[in-house]
């Protein structure tokens, strides 16, 4: 059976898009630069230190032919760039120095790579923290139309088939919003039902999170999940979710039937959305430890061209499945029009 990961690889493949990996100084990114090049996943931009980059490709033996260098200490749209971020940001009172200082930076520089359309996603955090991959990409790239909301989400590849589809869920938000309100959850629910459909290719099925199944307990943190509920519906009308449900009802049919009868999503879902962060990472970490599953993620969504975040302890195989998630979502976008 083919996995999650050979499925994207596969479609990566057949349209290798521009991705600007933005931390090019670390050993990693000059890896993965080289592997995703030699495996035609996408076109790479490195930034860094051109002279770090050849000497960390020399020592390991590693072919950077197709992949673009730009080096860090002469970066060739720095005063534009510099000139486009205080627009953006000067009614907040940034200044077009501290603007020229930001743009320095190789990670704010590569997200306005992206939003220029110089490249079409870059994929950081094997050095910057989460928290400056989600403001270069909230405050440069920008979100998606109708969304409000930075989130994340988490691929679950559980080692037996029964859940999901063939092992398959989603996860979200486990990574990114702390204590989302009613709106930022009906947008996390939007933005990974979306996310589902660009790398699963099938229809989602998504499953509001509570400890409550349709009115079992009160409560306003269940008032907050209905709320969320019906925000969702009111924006995607053909979207099927529901909630509030508990982790059982969603996924056993039996339960589902019982707790929830003529639920469209009860004992079905494959996107699980979490109240809260607390929630969404006890349980990604949880399923990972306990039914032995493999967790991707967490994979950044809401932005209007797409940002990928690592783990600092990630590894270039890593970076480049990441690489690979990304160049099938801007496909899809593209495809989407
Ligand atoms: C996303 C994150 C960086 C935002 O940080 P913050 O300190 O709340 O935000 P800032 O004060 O830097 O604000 C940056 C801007 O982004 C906005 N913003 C913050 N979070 C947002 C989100 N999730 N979606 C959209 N916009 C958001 C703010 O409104 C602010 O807008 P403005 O500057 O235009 O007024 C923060 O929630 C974070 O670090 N999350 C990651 C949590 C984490 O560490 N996860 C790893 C373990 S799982």
């Amino acid at each position: 059976m083919t996995t999650f990961m050979e499925s994207v690889h596969a479609k990566a493949k057949s349209d290798p898009r521009r991705v600007v990996l933005p931390e090019g100084d670390d050993e990693r990114m000059v890896e993965a630069a080289a592997l995703a090049t030699a495996q035609g996943l996408a076109r790479i931009t490195l930034l860094g230190s051109s002279a770090k980059i050849q000497e960390t490709a020399k020592a390991r033996g590693l072919s950077l032919d197709g992949v673009e260098v730009v080096d860090t200490a002469s970066l060739p749209a720095l005063e534009e760039y510099a000139k486009e971020f205080y627009e953006l940001r000067k009614n907040k009172g940034l200044t077009l120095d501290t603007a020229l200082g930001t743009m320095r930076d190789p990670l704010f520089y590569g997200a306005m790579m992206v939003r220029k359309g110089a490249v079409d996603a870059f994929v950081a955090g094997a050095v910057n923290s989460t928290g400056n991959v989600c403001r270069a990409g909230i405050q440069i790239v920008g979100l998606q139309d109708g969304i409000k909301t930075l989130s994340s989400f988490f691929v679950m590849n559980l080692p037996h088939p029964t859940f999901g589809q063939a092992g398959t869920l989603f996860y979200a938000d486990c990574g990114v919003v702390p204590n989302p309100d009613a709106s930022q959850l009906a947008d996390i629910a939007i933005t990974t039902a979306e996310s589902w459909r660009m790398l699963m290719g099938t229809e989602p099925v998504v499953a509001m999170l509570s400890f409550s199944t349709k009115g079992s307990a009160k409560h306003p943190d269940i008032d907050k999940v209905l709320e969320a509920t019906r925000l969702a519906h009111e924006k995607e009308p053909s979207l099927l979710i529901d909630g509030e449900l508990q982790g059982d009802a969603a996924l056993i049919a039996k339960v589902g039937e019982k707790k929830a009868p003529g639920s469209p999503v009860a004992g079905k879902a494959n996107v699980l959305i979490f109240p809260d962060l607390d929630a969404g990472n006890i349980a990604y970490k949880l399923t990972e430890r306990l039914a032995g599953a493999e967790a991707l993620g967490p994979i950044l969504q809401g932005n209007k061209k797409p940002c990928c975040d690592l783990s600092r302890g990630c590894k270039a195989s890593d970076i480049v499945n990441v690489t690979a998630v990304n160049v099938v979502r801007i496909q899809y976008r593209m495809q989407a029009g």
